[in-house]
């Protein structure tokens, strides 16, 4: 295609699909049907065989009406589908699905919107957001959709004439909210033409059986863009950094500026006190990596001191704790968020025990955030994950391949999964990270 749009000329390529069930020839005359349309890089990013498949899966038909394919990397493509199915709830559906990957309605309208008639709940028939970046239509005018996240639906502020996600407790009655479909479009991701990444091939690391070495040249790499400039670091930990003895590997990453933002749980942050402490990590010396007598106590006298003492940064400014993870982030002022969980013993001062309170801090503290690294936990992974938007790239990084794929699962380019200890990792991406 020659890059300069779409083209609504006549003599459309024309094919025909038809699902198995209510399966139809030629004939449309009780078929409800509607025009959308997507353009930018959707063949290579796989995203227009996506839209097809969601299209026969749900039990619809589409037609291709026009098709026109960038021809060099760099041209973006456009298509053209009348969308058909046999009722309107299964249309509404399939329009639904599709919009999720960018396919518009040719005619567009204005966005619908409904005050909330109760606190902490939406509208009946809210527009449900994705992790992708989506717009609204408001007196004929296009508007960025700000605090882009999953699951939540749309506030929109009609005084500021500004629209954002808005998480469920936190709508207010009165809020102006959008409900159904129409009048917004949502940007899918598309992968990135320029050459190998990463980032650029979906799922394509999540495998114990592919090296590792240039992915994690390429982590280190955007980290240290993201370090120099270009965003914010949130990294998401579990407390296998510490049983695995990697505290002073981590400890380093935070001391040479590539960790802006730190989001974990009470199991990290006792244990790597603990091993500050006591020189064990739930009771297993970090020397010898054999149990210490009474070490399975260890854990608990650290969080009954730091309660003792007020928090985190009171043992530390008392001269009390004097290295880790935890003393670098206080010293560095690096903001972090213990989330509470079931599991918690204690927890430590610093845990935030009300988890939609942490939802909240979370939700501030990922602003900015373009590159984020998840390390050894399940719980925090998955929540952090859902909390993003899609621009964000993630690395996730477990040796069970269930953690990784999970994430990988919200299926954009933009997670990278590896399989492996996280001690080598953390050893190779310090390595990494320390040259040039
Ligand atoms: N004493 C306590 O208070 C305590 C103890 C444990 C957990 N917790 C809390 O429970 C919650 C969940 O804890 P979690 O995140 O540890 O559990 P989790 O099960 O969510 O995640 C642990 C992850 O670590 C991975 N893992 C284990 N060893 C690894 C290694 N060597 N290399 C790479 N990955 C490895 C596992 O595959 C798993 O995915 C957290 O909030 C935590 O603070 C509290």
């Amino acid at each position: 295609m020659n890059g300069n749009g779409p083209d609504h000329t006549p003599d459309p390529l024309k094919m025909k699909a038809t699902s198995g069930a209510g399966e139809r020839k030629g004939e449309h005359s009780s078929h409800l049907t509607e025009e959308v349309e997507l353009q930018g890089h959707v063949i290579d990013s796989l995203i227009f065989p996506k839209i097809l498949d969601e299209i026969t899966s749900l039990g619809g038909t589409f037609e291709i009406r026009e098709i026109k394919v960038g021809s060099r990397r760099h041209d973006p493509s456009y298509v053209r589908l009348q969308v058909g199915a046999d009722n309107t709830d299964l249309l509404e559906q399939i329009l639904t699905r599709v919009g999720q990957h960018g396919a518009m309605p040719v005619h567009q309208q204005d966005c619908e919107l409904v005050p909330a008639d109760l606190d902490g709940a939406f509208p009946e028939g809210f527009y449900c957001t994705t992790n992708q970046e989506t717009e609204i239509r408001l007196n004929g005018h296009w508007l960025p959709v700000h605090l882009q996240e999953m699951d939540c639906g749309l506030k929109v502020d009609l005084d500021t004439n500004t629209a954002a996600c808005l998480p469920m407790t936190d709508v207010k009655r009165g809020d102006w909210i959008v409900v159904g479909r129409l009048g917004t479009r949502v940007f899918p991701l598309e992968r990135k033409s320029e050459g190998h990444d990463a980032f650029s091939f979906m799922n394509s690391t999540v495998s114990s059986e592919k090296p590792k070495g240039v992915t994690v040249r390429e982590i280190a790499g955007h980290m240290r863009r993201s370090r120099d400039g270009n965003g914010k670091i949130l990294v998401v930990a579990g407390p296998a950094v510490v049983h695995t003895g990697s505290s002073e590997l981590f400890s380093q990453l935070i001391r040479r500026g590539f960790v802006d933002v730190l989001f974990a749980g009470n199991a990290l942050a006792t244990h790597d006190i603990e091993q500050s402490w006591y020189g064990t990590s739930l009771g297993i010396s970090m020397e010898h990596g054999g149990s210490t007598e009474e070490g399975h106590e260890h854990h608990l006298r650290t969080v009954n001191r730091v309660r003792r003492h007020g928090g985190i940064r009171n043992v530390v400014d008392e001269g009390l704790l004097t290295s880790g993870i935890m003393y670098e982030c206080i010293k560095r002022n690096t903001p972090y968020l213990l989330a509470g969980s079931i599991r918690d013993d204690g927890p430590l001062p610093d845990v935030v025990t009300d988890v939609i309170e942490a939802q909240r801090k979370m939700r501030e503290l990922v602003q900015g955030v373009t590159f984020c690294l998840m390390i050894a936990t399940t719980l925090h992974s998955i929540a952090v994950g859902n909390l993003l938007p899609a621009s964000v790239k993630v690395v996730c990084v477990d040796i069970n391949p269930a953690t990784v794929t999970k994430l990988a699962d919200r299926g954009s380019f933009q997670t990278v999964g590896l399989v492996t200890d996280v001690e080598p990792f953390l050893r190779v991406l310090v390595a990494e990270l320390g040259e040039s």
